[in-house]
Formats: structure tokens, C-alpha cells, sequence
């Protein structure tokens, strides 16, 4: 049985006053008995996010980090640097962070490593461009992405990371793939899991949809056998839809 995970994340969106006003809305909705509920803020709000859920299910994440330990890598914050805040959860291989900011395979993979073994929760993020899927690449690429960034890791590791399928052509443009379709692409994600490790690792991973999610698509989605969840963007700075999405879980 796989624990659903709705996973919110803002982006570049919110400050510090901001996030404590959300949270004030937000507490009381975001904790559900049967639902992991993460929210991955700005690395500026993340002191005062773990401050304002102690106490609470709510689980807190970090959008990106390094994978060095600390050195000269300005601009940088490191997976020690979260863990010693109390952030649990970290956002790995973003799309956004894939094209705009020269996110390679080979840095996903350090990071999803240095993660887990600074025991945060990666959250592990795969797509195809709509490019990608009109060319019928969509298993090539998905594969691709998933196989690099997880190939290093052991059996016990890889049932500890939360993978996510968020189609490029779907974030941010209103556009969500069908519910069928998300399936067919998570329980693709699912059978390579298999592959890589055994059937029982595969069955454990939660593998979450994210892509234009919002209180009118979440159920259908949900509904699907492999989706354990979803990774929201625009739907998560609202803490009202976000509850309704934590409610639908
Ligand atoms: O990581 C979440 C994401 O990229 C989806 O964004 O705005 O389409 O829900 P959105």
C-alpha cells in the first residue's frame, strides 16, 4: 500500500510574509490522516516553512540544492545545509532546472545520491518536451531520464525516492495529460523500476503526476492505478485549491 504524496511547489513565488500567511490558511487543511503533504518553497522561506509546521504532518522540501558537501560553489546551498534545517524533502531534475539553468543527467544523478545519503527525500522529476512527444520519443526520453538518475542506486535507496512524470507540455500551460495518458507514462516508470531493481522495489515507489493538476483534474487522476499522488505547481499557491487537492488524496 502506497502512501499518497501531493507535493506542492511554488516555485519562485512568495516571501517570507507571504508564506506565513499561507501557512495560517494552509495548517489546518494540509494535514490528512492517509496523505503525505509536502510544500517546497524558496530556499529564504524554508526556515520560517519548518518553523510554522512543527508539530504538523505537513513536510517541507527545497525545489533544488548542490550535491557537494560545501567548497566553492557560490550561489549554492547544500544537502547538509537542508537536512540541518529540518527540510526532509528536496526537488530534484526539474524541468525548469533541465533547460533553463543546464541541469545535465549527470548532475541529477549526484544529486538524487548526495540526497539520499544525507537521508532527505528526493523527489525526482522526468518529462518529455512536446517536441519529444510528437516525435513518439516520450518512453525513450522518460526512460532516459530515469534510468541516469537512478542506475548508482541500491534497491533500499531507490524505495526511498519519490519519482515524479511531469510532462514539459503540460506545466504551467493549463494543458494536463489525459488521465490515461499520465498512466501509461507512471506505469512505464514503474516497469523500468522493475527492470533496473525487482517488482517489490517498483511496488513501493511512489510515483506522482504533475503537470497543470487542479481541483478539477486531481480525481480522475488519482483514480489510476500507478499515480500515488501529484507535484503542483500553479494549484499550490492558493492554499485553498491546494487543500482541495490534499482533500481529494
Ligand atoms: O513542479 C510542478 C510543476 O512543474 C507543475 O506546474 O503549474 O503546471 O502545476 P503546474
Amino acid at each position: 500500500m502506497r502512501i499518497p504524496v501531493i507535493a506542492g511547489n511554488w516555485k519562485m513565488h512568495k516571501t517570507i510574509s507571504e508564506s506565513l500567511d499561507y501557512l495560517e490558511a494552509f495548517r489546518t487543511v494540509g494535514e490528512k490522516n492517509g496523505v503525505e503533504t509536502v510544500l517546497c518553497g524558496p530556499f529564504l522561506t524554508l526556515p520560517a516553512l519548518v518553523e510554522g509546521t512543527e508539530n504538523s504532518s505537513i513536510g517541507i522540501g527545497a525545489q533544488n540544492m548542490h550535491w557537494e558537501e560545501q567548497g566553492a560553489f557560490t550561489g549554492e546551498v547544500s544537502p547538509s545545509m537542508l537536512r540541518d534545517l529540518g527540510v526532509p524533502y528536496v526537488i530534484v531534475g526539474h524541468s525548469e532546472r533541465r533547460t533553463l539553468f543546464g541541469e545535465t543527467d549527470e548532475s541529477v544523478r549526484n544529486k538524487v545520491r548526495a540526497a539520499l545519503a544525507h537521508d532527505l527525500v528526493p523527489i525526482l522529476c522526468v518529462g518529455e518536451t512536446i517536441e519529444e512527444r510528437e516525435d513518439g520519443r516520450t518512453q525513450e526520453i522518460v526512460r532516459k531520464q530515469t534510468v541516469e538518475a537512478v542506475q548508482e542506486l541500491s534497491s533500499k535507496e531507490m524505495a526511498r525516492v519519490i519519482v515524479a512524470y511531469e510532462p514539459v507540455w503540460a506545466i504551467g500551460t493549463g494543458r494536463s495529460a489525459t488521465a490515461e495518458d499520465a498512466q501509461d507514462v507512471v506505469a512505464f516508470i514503474r516497469r523500468i523500476l522493475a527492470d533496473q531493481f525487482d517488482q517489490q522495489v517498483a511496488n513501493q515507489v511512489r510515483i506522482l503526476y504533475g503537470g497543470s493538476v487542479k481541483p478539477a483534474n486531481i480525481d480522475e487522476l488519482l483514480q489510476m492505478d500507478d499515480i500515488d499522488g501529484a507535484l503542483v505547481g500553479g494549484a499550490s499557491l492558493d492554499p485553498e485549491s491546494f487543500g482541495q487537492l490534499v482533500d481529494a488524496a
